[in-house]
């Protein structure tokens, strides 16, 4: 464990109050950067200016969830209902995009991050798309945190993509109707080989999903902080992430310290 995971474990320790051992931290943390708009209206300044805050944000929490040595990070940075934007936030949003990925890419890949676009990539302007595609090939070989983002996405025209591969398959013999699983579906995502989310994070204080990552989050804990996402920092984060340790998972079963799970009164959720 190096210096800097040290100290944001006995950080996110500490706010545990348990004292036993390392805190349980999520293996897959999925964040909804809200709040870019209003952070700027509150400064009196204009909407892509809050999305260029919110991208100094997502470059530190990055950088901290890398650290922690969390394996998978989904970030959701623009969804397939955003064209509706006005164009010139649209264009403000590409513009990130292609800024981000030319001062962070040497970092990422250094680190040995994996680039993983999540979303229709061929609607994209031709310079955003090779752009990502070149991050995502040459960081495909590298082994460190999953770091998912979501860029022309939504989660039903993901679910709409994976039942069209498999009825294909299905079509061309090469699977049963019978054979198809949970993990067939799971297979045919975005995200296929990778842990579902265990915390989902929204700042603004909204609560909702917005159709992100919906069959991946199917047992994921939620966390509404009310910061928005320009002044989301590492300390609130780690918060966040203290929270999660403190939840009792149950997965739809009962409290594992509970004797007698009948008498404890509802089943876990
Ligand atoms: C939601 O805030 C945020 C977005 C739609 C975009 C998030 C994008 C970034 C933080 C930066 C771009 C990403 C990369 C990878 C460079 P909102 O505008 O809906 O906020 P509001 O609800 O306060 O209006």
């Amino acid at each position: 464990m190096n210096a800097k995971q040290l100290k944001a474990f006995w950080s996110i320790w500490k706010q545990n109050g348990d004292g036993d051992g390392e805190p349980r931290l999520p293996r897959h943390v999925a964040i909804i950067m809200d709040g870019n708009g209003r952070w700027a209206k509150k400064h009196k300044l204009n909407v892509s200016r809050g999305h260029r805050q919110g991208t100094e944000t997502l470059r530190e929490i990055i950088r901290h969830t890398d650290d922690l040595g969390i394996e998978a990070l989904s970030l959701y940075a623009f969804s397939t209902e955003n064209w509706s934007r006005p164009a010139e936030e649209v264009a403000a949003l590409m513009q990130l995009i292609l800024d981000f990925f030319a001062s962070e890419i040497d970092e990422l890949c250094e680190k040995n991050v994996r680039i993983l676009i999540l979303g229709d990539k061929s609607a994209l302007p031709a310079k955003q798309r090779e752009t990502l595609i070149e991050a995502e090939q040459r960081t495909a070989g590298n082994t460190g945190l999953h770091l998912n983002i979501g860029v022309n996405y939504g989660s039903r025209a993901e679910l709409v993509r994976a039942t069209a591969e498999i009825a294909r398959m299905v079509r061309d013999g090469e699977m049963q109707p019978e054979e198809i699983t949970e993990q067939t579906i799971s297979d045919h995502l975005y995200t296929r080989g990778q842990p579902d989310v265990d915390l989902l994070i929204r700042t603004s204080g909204e609560m909702r999903l917005s159709n992100f990552l919906l069959y991946q989050n199917a047992y994921a804990e939620f966390i509404f902080p009310e910061v928005l996402w320009p002044d989301f920092t590492v300390a609130e984060y780690d918060r966040c992430l203290a929270a999660f340790g403190r939840r009792d998972r149950r997965y739809g079963g009962r409290d594992s310290t509970a004797e007698n799970g009948a008498d404890q009164g509802g089943e876990g959720t």
